[in-house]
């Protein structure tokens, strides 16, 4: 067992990390480009520009999420501590590979099949929000309280 992240898992990791807030900025736009579509009005240009990033983005950001969960698959494990504390937090990581999938796959057939699956969508966003505040919390506690090597493991080697 390896004691990090490859430099690929690492890059992915971060790359999807910058990509995620572009999805919570621009996903307000849809329903409001939908609305005015729907009052005969012109959407603005704005929205119309959102709406197509948070598509292509999010696009984009299922299938790095689904390379990433092949690299996971493939790569020799990291070690974990088996308490549980190791568990929760093994448990949290594959919770984010299939909550992220998932919400790439609804927004997908939200926008190209049927709306009916939209509320699925949008309470995905809310419970990948309440994944993202406990793993940001559980970084800087291992980081600033414990004091330990967890963040590095996740930081490009500096050699
Ligand atoms: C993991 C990637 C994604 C995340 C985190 C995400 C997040 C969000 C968020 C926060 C909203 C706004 C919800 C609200 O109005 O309260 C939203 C709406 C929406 N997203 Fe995404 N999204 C992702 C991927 C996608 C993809 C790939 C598509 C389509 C190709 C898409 C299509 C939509 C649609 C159609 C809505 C409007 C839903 C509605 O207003 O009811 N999303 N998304
Ligand atoms: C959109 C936000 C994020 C997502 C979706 C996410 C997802 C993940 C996933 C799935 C893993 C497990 C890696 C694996 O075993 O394949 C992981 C590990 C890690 N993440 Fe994040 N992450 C996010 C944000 C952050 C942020 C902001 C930080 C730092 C402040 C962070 C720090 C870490 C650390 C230190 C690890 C390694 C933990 C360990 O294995 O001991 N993550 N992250």
């Amino acid at each position: 067992m390896r004691d990090r992240y490859t430099n690929l898992q690492i890059a992915l990791h971060w790359a999807i990390v910058l990509m995620i807030p572009i999805q919570y900025l621009t996903g307000g736009s849809i329903d409001r480009t939908h609305h005015a579509v729907h009052m005969g009005i012109e959407p603005s240009a704005w929205d119309i520009l959102q709406h197509k990033v948070h598509n292509y983005c999010g696009m984009a950001i299922g299938a790095l999420m689904a390379l990433r969960l092949i690299v996971r698959l493939r790569s020799e494990r990291t070690a974990f501590p088996s308490d549980v504390m190791g568990v929760v937090a093994l448990a949290l990581h594959w919770a984010f590979y299939a909550a992220i999938i998932c919400q790439a796959a609804l927004g997908l057939v939200a926008s190209y099949l049927t709306f009916r699956v939209a509320p699925l969508h949008v309470a995905g966003a809310w419970i990948i929000l309440g994944m993202v505040a406990l793993h940001v919390a559980a970084a800087f506690w291992h980081a600033l309280v414990k004091r330990d090597d967890v963040l590095e493991r996740m930081l490009p080697r500096k050699n």
